[in-house]
């Protein structure tokens, strides 16, 4: 296992198309295994394959110990929406309000290739959701305001720290 890189906002892998998993090989397990050493290691609680520079749709998910390898994931059914503060390990330091859906129902295949239908909901359902968005190359920058977009890419394109403000 290994640290991969996390590409940053603006790269243009986080806008590419990404491709179906239809080989279940080694190759995968070894993706899998090194999103997982990566996630941790930047304390995330998701990630996608086009985070770490991989067009496929791979997403790993760790929420209060609900820790689940989503593949090919289709999302079948959303209702309600709710808002919650969303950071994301493509856009470090920064913090904003998205809305999202309340409830959403998710197809997807595990690592093994077996499908599973699920219901999920609450901040789960938002964390579903901005990881499936990553695989269509939907960021979070996008799903904002457009006042406080352009405030997000000030801050990127001059570098400062949210935190301290300087
Ligand atoms: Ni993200």
């Amino acid at each position: 296992m290994s640290v991969r890189k996390i590409y940053t906002y603006p790269d243009k892998v986080l806008r590419e198309k990404t491709k179906t998993v239809e080989i279940f090989d080694e190759e995968l397990s070894s993706l899998i295994a090194d999103m997982w050493e990566t996630m941790y290691s930047y304390d995330g609680i998701g990630l996608a394959g086009p985070q770490v520079g991989i067009s496929k749709k791979v997403v790993i998910i760790d929420y209060e110990g609900q820790k689940k390898t989503i593949l090919n994931p289709v999302i079948l059914e959303k209702e309600g929406t709710c808002t919650h503060e969303e950071g994301c390990l493509s856009f470090p330091g920064i913090y904003v309000n998205v809305d999202s859906p309340e409830r959403i129902k998710v197809r997807y295949q595990d690592e093994k290739g077996t499908l599973h239908t699920e219901e999920i909901e609450g901040f789960l359902a938002c964390v579903f959701s901005h990881e499936i968005d990553h695989l269509s190359g939907t960021l979070l920058i996008d799903r904002v305001s457009p006042l406080k977009r352009q405030f997000i890419k000030k801050r990127i394109s001059k570098n400062v720290c949210m935190e301290c403000e300087n």
